[in-house]
């Protein structure tokens, strides 16, 4: 592997940032048991010091404590940001998404663990859950707050992508959402559904890091666009975000966009910028809520043009290169390994 020589020291510079971090992190703890212990005296001059560095590193997003509520983002439409931390350190973040039906009912897109003030606010929003339709799971590896959410709302109908219905057994599935044109057109013209072209949507190997697929939900009322992993915008990114050249404000693909994320095939590049270009024509969105790492509120369809535009060299190279690559391999079913959700 070749590493440019920034990239070097910025490895370098993450990996101290993450040791200190967890350093920090596990002494909070400790320091924290004995304030609250008996034997205060010792340790107390440890504390504002280790909180000092506590708030400076969740200023910078590293070990940042979001508590999840909801926020009106239009008419319909409520998002959720909630905390998923990699290797309980970093917070990349993750979402969910709440539209109100015209008919009153509201469908819930993707799950976040929940709290006791976000059920209470989503209780009061849905009269305790008996208005929720339908839960919608849209990215194949956001899958880790689902059987938690399923506990406290058994009631509603499930639906998710094949690897949710695949995986979690526990919940009883009403439908998955596939190329069944009939399971992504359940909610229109209010809400529409669509999977990306030229990517594996049914399962996406190498599961640890082909996270690039996720299904699109429009809501029109309120202009909303809601993505996963597909499309990532940098509301506020943390420090090692920002090392990795994601600065506020930015809007990407999916970085797996450049390896495994698209099939490799000459065509697939290309299919993918034509399905995204008659998005941008067909879906008149404002707002973008993306799991990683935000909200653009209000400009989202212009600087996802911007990116398409920007793009367009990087997806004619790309099908060049795959012409003169062998034939894709396919990913073999059933070797499922643990740990490699993403939400
Ligand atoms: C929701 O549940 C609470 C607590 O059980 C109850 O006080 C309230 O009346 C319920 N609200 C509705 C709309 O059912």
């Amino acid at each position: 592997m070749h590493l440019t020589r920034n990239a070097k020291v910025y490895t370098l510079i993450s990996i101290f940032i993450v040791i200190a971090s967890v350093y920090l992190n596990l002494h909070q703890k400790a320091a924290s048991f004995f304030v609250t212990g008996k034997d205060t005296s010792t340790k107390i001059h440890e504390k504002p010091m280790l909180s000092f560095f506590g708030s400076l590193f969740a200023k910078f997003g590293i070990m940042a404590n979001q508590s999840p509520q909801l926020r009106q983002i239009g008419p319909g439409f409520w998002n959720v940001r909630a905390s998923f931390k990699l290797f309980k350190i970093i917070d990349i973040g993750t979402h969910m998404s709440i539209i109100q039906l015209r008919n009153g009912n509201f469908l819930v897109i993707d799950t976040v663990e929940m709290n006791d003030q976000l059920k209470k606010e989503l209780d009061e929003l849905t009269s305790n859950g008996t208005k929720i339709e339908a839960v919608v799971g849209v990215h194949p590896f956001h899958t880790l707050a689902f059987p938690g959410f399923y506990k406290l709302y058994p009631n509603a109908k499930y639906f998710g992508t094949p690897r949710h219905l695949r995986n979690l057994k526990d919940i009883k599935w009403t439908g998955q959402l596939d190329d069944d044109k009939e399971s992504l057109s359940k909610w229109e013209p209010e809400v529409e559904l669509r999977i990306p072209a030229g990517a594996e949507y049914v399962n996406p190997q190498p599961e640890k890091t082909n996270h690039f697929v996720s299904v699109f939900v429009y809501h029109p009322d309120s202009k909303t666009l809601h993505v996963d992993d597909t499309l990532m915008y940098a509301e506020n990114p943390g420090i090692l975000f920002r090392l990795f050249g994601f600065k506020a404000g930015t809007t990407m693909f999916h970085p797996s966009i450049k390896d495994h994320g698209l099939y490799p095939t000459a065509e697939a590049p290309l299919q993918f910028r034509d399905w995204m270009k008659r998005l941008q024509e067909d879906w008149n969105y404002e707002n973008l809520c993306t799991a990683h790492i935000g909200v653009k509120a209000g400009g989202a369809h212009a600087v996802v043009e911007e990116l398409l535009k920007n793009s367009e060299k990087f997806f004619e190279d790309l099908s060049e290169r795959n012409k003169k690559k062998t034939p894709p391999t396919v990913g073999k079913q059933g070797e499922w390994i643990s740990g490699n959700e993403c939400g």
